[in-house]
């Protein structure tokens, strides 16, 4: 297992959505490995015991099952996880489902699926957690976006679906917004752009590691000069899903 080379320890807890997933996973074991505390947060024990198995043994983790759209359910996980530990650090929304394909062409739970995923789930989570946080005057919310969406990037629906880069543009928009709504509170919500990546590095295509090393910076104390990162592979993208 990789160490991360002369980076100041973390101390705290993070949770972090979609822990199951590439990015989720790779996070976990950065933040671990960096001392922090994580909680793993996705809709299957099954799932979440997979990735838990990737991490150190000795690793401070949870797992906790929520299907991050259903605002009760985020609602209850949150009451549990302040009444069972301390408070959070940092939260990393990186739950996310995809579809590529014509809109015409996609069934309406699909649809649905990506834009509560994403876009209610952000909300869900900050009306849940954020309270918390602010009343601790420190916090960090990182939403995952994409470089689909990026600013200067139009979109580009190469690959991707309508949904998908309504979704993504929707948690830019979310986490400028709600950022200007927290200013003054100590706590921060950004958003992070990756290109697609994969669980492994290829030539022109990221690997999970790599997006979560820089996501880190924008989930330590005190990250708050920081709002958006836009994150490009050094050679061309031919990822085949634009995403
Ligand atoms: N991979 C890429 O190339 C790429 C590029 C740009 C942006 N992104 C974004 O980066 C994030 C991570 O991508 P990834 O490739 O690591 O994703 P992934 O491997 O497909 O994993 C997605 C994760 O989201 C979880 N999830 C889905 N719906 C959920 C829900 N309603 N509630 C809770 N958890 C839910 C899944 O867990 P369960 O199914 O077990 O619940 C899984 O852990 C996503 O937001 C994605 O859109 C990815």
């Amino acid at each position: 297992m990789d160490s991360i080379p002369s980076r100041s320890p973390l101390h705290g807890r993070y949770l972090i959505t979609g822990a199951s997933g590439r990015l989720g996973t790779a996070l976990a074991a950065r933040l671990t490995q960096a001392g922090a505390e994580v909680v793993l947060v996705g809709r299957t024990a099954a799932s979440l015991a997979g990735a838990r198995r990737t991490l150190h043994p000795s690793a401070a983790v949870e797992e906790a099952v929520c299907d991050v759209a259903d605002a009760s359910a985020v609602w209850a996980l949150a009451d549990r996880l302040h009444r069972d530990g301390g408070p959070f650090q940092g939260i990393v929304h990186a739950a996310g489902q995809f579809a590529s394909g014509r809109l015409f062409a996609l069934d309406p739970p699909v649809v649905r699926g990506i834009l509560d995923t994403a876009v209610l789930g952000a909300h869900w989570i900050a009306q849940a957690f954020l309270p918390r946080m602010v009343a601790r005057g420190e916090g960090q919310l990182v939403l995952v976006a994409a470089a689909a969406v990026a600013p200067g990037r139009g979109t580009n629906p190469r690959g991707t679906s309508v949904p998908y880069l309504v979704a993504k543009s929707s948690l830019a928009v979310f986490a400028h917004a709600l950022d200007a709504e927290l200013s003054g509170t100590g706590v921060s919500v950004s958003v992070v752009y990756p290109p697609t990546f994969e669980a492994s590095a290829r030539p022109g295509v990221l690997s999970a590691t790599a997006v979560a090393d820089a996501l880190l910076a924008l989930v330590i104390p005190g990250a708050s000069a920081v709002s958006e990162l836009v994150l490009t592979p050094v050679s061309p993208q031919t990822g085949p899903t634009g995403e």
